[in-house]
């Protein structure tokens, strides 16, 4: 990646806090090195991650790489330095969603909280950001479309996928956008109005 534009992102993101919110997808091991460069620039990162995104990614990983417990289990006792859900919706200036599921968009567009990562979307005030990835198929269907729609109406930052090599050999619309696109817009969202009430 170029460090110009790097440096230049880290200026901006430097003591922002965003919360990673990582879901159940093949691109989730992306989300990785996201979390990896935010650090690094010197944003404050918090990961929470979708209980399916952990048959993708462990939590232990999140954790090494953000230096913080990962918000996954909703019900589970809060750990000392642990952050409840509304807590860590106020914690955020942006949720970035990365990588984001088909299965998210639905559920955010109609209102659904059944999950640490959809429950403090629901009670942030701040921007959020989605970046969705999935096979192609999955893409184009009309229903996903529809909802990213929604969101997007809503004020909610689609980092729209790219086409290419998909994970599972095909090839189309859908793989996550690249890392220099999503710190890009995650720049932007900063500087943008939450998408709550
Ligand atoms: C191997 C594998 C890869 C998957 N990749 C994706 C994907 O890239 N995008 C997607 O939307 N769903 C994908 N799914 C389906 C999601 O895991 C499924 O819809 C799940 O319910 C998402 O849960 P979550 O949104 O709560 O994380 C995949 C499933 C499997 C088994």
């Amino acid at each position: 990646m170029n460090e110009k534009a790097i440096a230049e992102i880290g200026k901006q993101v430097a003591g922002r806090r965003i919360v990673v919110a990582v879901t159940g997808g093949i691109a989730a091991y992306k989300a990785c090195e996201l979390v990896s460069t935010l650090v690094k620039l010197g944003a404050e990162v918090r990961v929470a991650m979708t209980p399916n995104a952990t048959q993708f990614v462990g939590a232990a990983t999140f954790r090494a790489l953000s230096g913080h417990p990962v918000a996954c289990d909703m019900f589970a006792e809060p750990q000392s330095d642990e952050i409840a859900h509304v807590s860590l919706a106020e914690f955020a200036e942006l949720i970035a969603v990365v990588p984001a599921t088909a299965n998210l968009l639905g559920k955010v567009a109609a209102g659904i909280c059944d999950d640490f990562v959809t429950t403090i979307i629901c009670a942030g005030r701040g921007p959020v950001l989605v970046a969705p990835a999935m096979n192609w198929r999955m893409w184009e269907n009309p229903i996903v479309q529809r909802n990213c729609q929604t969101l997007a109406e809503l004020g909610y930052h689609i980092v729209a996928p790219e086409i290419g090599r998909l994970a599972d050999g095909e090839e189309g619309w859908g793989r996550l956008a690249g890392l220099e696109t999503i710190l890009a817009a995650i720049v932007q969202a900063l500087e943008e109005p939450g998408t709550g009430g």
